[in-house]
């Protein structure tokens, strides 16, 4: 079978340290023919894959700069959708033929968080979840890294109501188009931050109130939280946002924190500018909590809330037709899918085509 191979991390050495040189993305990663495994254990399903994700977290994980680095050599990929061709024993939750999602984040034994990027994947059965049949697979095919974060960020750690207030920044990117996305559908209002006027009409498609480009200097980003502000006040909130979703941070930070209400809450959930030591004083004098979200390990323990949060994703995901804000790649391309991160060029999901010549499933 086809799948994408890593053979070493772009910013470390052989010994696993800092590199001096930071290799191109394009240096380590190929596509290849890989070993199949026959046997299925008895509690995995054998998923035929049709789309999937490529997001910052793949990107990042092939610098070798994330926080699960798996064994070399290794093959990519966290989420993906297709059709299970295989089932072992113990499996009572799904039957060969059902279309359905992949998280490999949630498998709780191998490379967790690996191995989507290819043309099977095998993984335990608690990995998956079922695709109503009218909803496309490429549009489920980043479900975990943008939505799962996004919901989690806005749900379980942020418990926002219909009519609050929620700011996210990145929002042209794949957890800021999904915050946006699943924040309107939960009712809230949504200011969108991006860097640069030429990402500035994405969120907005996503249905952001109001999209403000903040740049990349502290002048903008003062200017930045001048806007912010008017704009939350014309949006009925003087007081600031509710929640604001951060997955840029950098100095970035500092002008979030003015953005946000008064015992308001931030959700740190990336840090695409790198980290900055956060100032307690800011956090003082506002009474905001900052809180980190990561929802992976929230999942796997609490696997009933999290199967009906993803269905409530997924009804989302479906009314919305988020699937339409997809860049799709072939998988010959995997290249450039991956260098869209290394270029600052991703927009919303980044979804890659399995060759459907190759497949088993009919569907
Ligand atoms: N905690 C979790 O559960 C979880 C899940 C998924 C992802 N993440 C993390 O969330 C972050 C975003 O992931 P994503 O997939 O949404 O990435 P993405 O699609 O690349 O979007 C991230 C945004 O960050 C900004 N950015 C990128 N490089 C930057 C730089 N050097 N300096 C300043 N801004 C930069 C860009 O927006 P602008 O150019 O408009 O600023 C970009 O659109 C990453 O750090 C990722 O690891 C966390």
């Amino acid at each position: 079978m086809r799948g994408v191979h890593i053979t070493r991390f772009a910013a470390l050495d052989g010994n696993g340290r800092p590199s001096k040189t930071l290799l191109p993305i394009r240096q380590v990663l190929r596509l290849e023919n890989l070993a199949e495994h026959q046997a299925i254990g008895a509690n995995k399903i054998r998923v035929e894959t049709h789309y999937a994700g490529v997001q910052y977290p793949d990107f990042l994980q092939a610098k070798g700069l994330y926080q699960i680095k798996p064994q070399l050599p290794y093959v990519p990929g966290m989420d993906s959708a297709g059709v299970v061709v295989g089932k072992g024993s113990n499996v009572n939750r799904f039957r060969i033929g059902d279309r359905v999602l992949v998280n490999t984040a949630l498998c709780k034994d191998g490379q967790g968080g690996t191995g989507a990027l290819a043309e099977k994947v095998t993984v335990s059965q608690e990995a998956c979840f079922p695709v109503p049949d009218d909803l496309p697979l490429h549009s489920v095919s980043n479900i975990g890294r943008n939505y799962c974060a996004a919901y989690h960020a806005l749900k379980v750690l942020g418990d926002v109501s219909r009519g609050d207030l929620v700011l996210v920044d990145g929002a042209s990117g794949g957890v800021g188009m999904a915050t946006v996305e699943l924040a309107k559908a939960m009712g809230c209002h949504v200011i969108a931050g991006v860097s640069s006027e030429s990402k500035a009409q994405f969120p907005g498609q996503a249905g952001a109130d109001r999209v403000l480009v903040y740049g990349r200097t502290k002048e903008s980003y003062t200017n930045f939280k001048v806007d912010a502000k008017q704009a939350a006040k014309e949006l009925g909130h003087s007081q600031g946002a509710t929640l604001v979703v951060d997955v840029v941070n950098g100095e970035l930070f500092d002008a979030l924190v003015s953005c946000v209400k008064p015992l308001g809450t931030i959700c740190l959930v990336g840090f695409t500018a790198g980290q900055r030591p956060i100032r307690p004083g800011l956090l003082l004098i506002k009474e905001v909590r900052v809180v980190g979200s990561l929802w992976g390990r929230w999942a796997r323990e609490n696997p009933v809330q999290f199967s009906n949060n993803m269905k409530e994703i997924l009804a989302i995901v479906q009314g919305q037709k988020s699937g339409s804000s997809a860049c799709i790649y072939p998988l010959e391309q995997i290249v450039d899918a991956f260098e869209l991160f290394e270029q600052n060029k991703s927009r919303g999901n980044t979804v890659i085509a399995f060759p459907a010549a190759n497949r088993k499933s009919k569907l």
